[in-house]
C-alpha cells in the first residue's frame, strides 16, 4: 500500500506530521522509493586504495560490498550470496581476491563473477549457467572527491547531476587542498532509537539548536575551545534536489581553536583561498546533509556520516574522521582526538544530539501526540534564491529553510513512483 505523504508534509505552513517518524507502512515506502532509487554514500576511496580492498556497507537495508578488483577497478554488489541469500562476506573490510560462502561453499572473484561451485558436476549435472549467478551489482556507481556514492536504480539521474550545486560545498569539506582528504582510523558505529530523518535533518543546518542543546558540553571545552556565538553572517543554503547546508560567516572561527589547529589552517590559507575561489569570501560552510542521508561536519570537528535506517524508530549510525591528506601528521592526530571527544559514540555534543532525536521518535509513538504537527516554520518567507551561493538563501542564520526544503524532496520522492516523474 502506497501512503500518500502529500498528506503529512505541508511545506507552505511548515508543518510536518509526526507520523513520518515513526509508521512501518511509511518506512518501507522509503526502502523502495528513497533507498532503493537515491544515489547513497559507500566508503572514501582511501578505505579502499588496493587492489582486492573491500568494504561491506548498506544502501538501505540491503547489505553491499564495495570491492577494488584485481584489474583496480572499483565495484558494488549485493553482499548476499546468488544460491539461497546468506551474507557472502562477514567482515567489515579487508583484503581478498575471492569470496566464499560459509553455506554450501559457493565462490566469487572479487570482480563479481561467480567462479566455483561445489559437486558442479555430480550433483547439478553441470547443468548450471555459473555466468548467470554471478553477484547483483549496483546500478551505478560513481565517485566525487573520493566519496564513492551508488544507486540500485539504472533511471537515476548521473551523479554529478544528482549533486547539482551542491558540488561546491563538498569541495570545501573535501577537496579544499591538494590531493583532498583521506579518513583516519576506522568507523565508528553505533545505533540510536530514532528515525533516520531527525539526524539527518538535524545536519541539514539546525543552528537554533547549538547554543541550547550543546550549551553544557560547549561549556566543558572538552571539544577543544569552540564558542557559540551571536554571529550574523551565517547562511543555510539549500541548493536543490534536497541537499542542504549550513553556513558560518566569512570571518566567524570555524576551527577548533586548538592552537596547532588554527596554525595548521592559517598556513594553508592562501591554497584554499585559491582553491575555492572567492564564493569562500561570501561564506564558511560547516554542516550538511545530501539528500538523503550522509552528512557532514567541519568546524566542532571534521567527520562525516552515513545514518542508516533500521526499521522506523531506529538509526545506525556510522561515523568517520577525515583530514586533509597534505596535513602533517600530528595535525591529523590532534583532529582525530578532538572529534572523538565532540562526535561519535562518547562524544559530548553527539550525546545531546541523540537524546533529542531519541524522544522526538518516541513521543510520535502515542497515538495523541502523533496527531500534531511537527513545527518547520521558522524564517517562512524570508528565504531567496542567491545566485552567487547556488541555492536558496535564509536571510538571517537560524532557520528551519533548509528542513523545509530537505522534507519537501523527501516528500517529492515518495509521492513519485519513478525519476521520470519527479
Ligand atoms: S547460500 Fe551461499 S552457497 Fe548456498
Ligand atoms: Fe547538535
Amino acid at each position: 500500500m502506497v501512503t500518500d505523504v502529500k498528506g503529512l508534509v505541508d511545506i507552505d505552513q511548515g508543518l510536518l506530521s509526526r507520523r513520518i517518524f515513526v509508521e512501518p507502512d511509511i518506512y518501507q515506502q522509503e526502502l523502495e522509493r528513497i533507498f532503493a532509487r537515491c544515489w547513497l554514500f559507500l566508503c572514501h576511496e582511501t578505505q579502499i586504495p588496493g587492489p582486492g580492498d573491500f568494504f561491506t556497507t548498506y544502501m538501505g537495508e540491503d547489505p553491499v560490498i564495495v570491492v577494488r578488483d584485481s584489474g583496480g577497478r572499483v565495484n558494488a554488489f549485493l553482499n548476499v550470496c546468488a544460491h539461497r541469500g546468506n551474507r557472502l562476506c562477514r567482515a567489515d573490510a579487508g583484503n581478498a581476491s575471492a569470496f566464499i560462502c560459509s553455506y554450501h561453499g559457493w565462490a566469487y572473484s572479487n570482480d563479481g563473477r561467480l567462479q566455483a561451485v561445489p559437486n558442479l558436476k555430480d550433483a547439478y549435472f553441470d547443468e548450471l549457467d555459473q555466468s548467470k549467478w554471478g553477484l547483483a551489482p549496483v546500478a551505478q556507481l560513481d565517485t566525487y572527491n573520493g566519496l564513492i556514492f551508488a544507486t540500485f536504480d539504472r533511471q537515476a539521474p548521473p551523479l554529478l547531476d544528482y549533486l547539482g550545486d551542491v558540488k561546491w560545498y563538498l569541495d570545501v569539506f573535501f577537496n579544499r587542498r591538494e590531493g583532498g582528504v583521506e579518513v583516519v582510523g576506522g568507523v565508528h558505529k553505533w545505533v540510536v532509537p530514532c528515525n533516520w530523518k531527525l539526524p539527518a535533518d538535524n545536519f541539514c543546518g539546525d543552528g537554533y539548536h547549538t547554543g541550547w542543546s550543546h550549551l553544557s558540553a560547549v561549556q566543558t571545552r572538552f571539544g577543544g575551545d569552540f564558542r557559540v556565538k551571536a554571529a550574523t553572517g551565517g547562511k543555510s543554503v539549500a541548493t536543490g534536489n534536497g541537499h542542504c547546508i549550513l553556513t558560518l560567516g566569512p570571518d566567524e572561527p570555524s576551527d577548533p581553536a586548538v592552537p596547532e589547529i588554527l596554525a595548521y589552517e592559517e598556513s594553508i590559507l592562501p591554497e584554499v583561498r585559491k582553491r575555492m575561489g572567492p564564493r569562500l569570501d561570501l561564506v564558511k560552510p560547516h554542516v550538511g546533509t545530501l539528500f538523503p542521508n550522509f552528512s557532514m561536519l567541519r568546524s566542532v570537528a571534521r567527520v562525516f556520516r552515513v545514518w542508516h535506517p533500521r526499521g522506523p524508530d531506529k538509526t545506525e549510525i556510522w561515523n568517520w574522521v577525515f583530514v586533509d591528506k597534505a596535513a602533517p601528521p600530528e595535525v591529523k592526530e590532534t583532529f582525530r582526538t578532538i572529534a572523538l571527544r565532540g562526535f561519535g559514540p562518547s562524544g559530548g555534543f553527539e550525546q545531546d544530539d541523540m537524546d533529542n532525536w531519541q524522544a522526538c521518535t518516541e513521543t510520535a509513538r502515542g497515538v495523541v501526540s502523533r496527531r500534531y504537527m511537527s513545527n518547520i516554520s521558522m524564517g517562512l518567507g524570508h528565504e531567496t534564491y542567491d545566485e552567487d551561493l547556488l541555492g536558496w538563501v535564509s536571510d538571517y542564520r537560524l532557520t528551519e529553510n533548509n528542513h523545509r526544503h530537505f522534507y519537501n524532496r523527501w516528500t517529492q520522492v515518495m509521492a513519485s513512483d519513478s525519476w521520470e516523474n519527479l
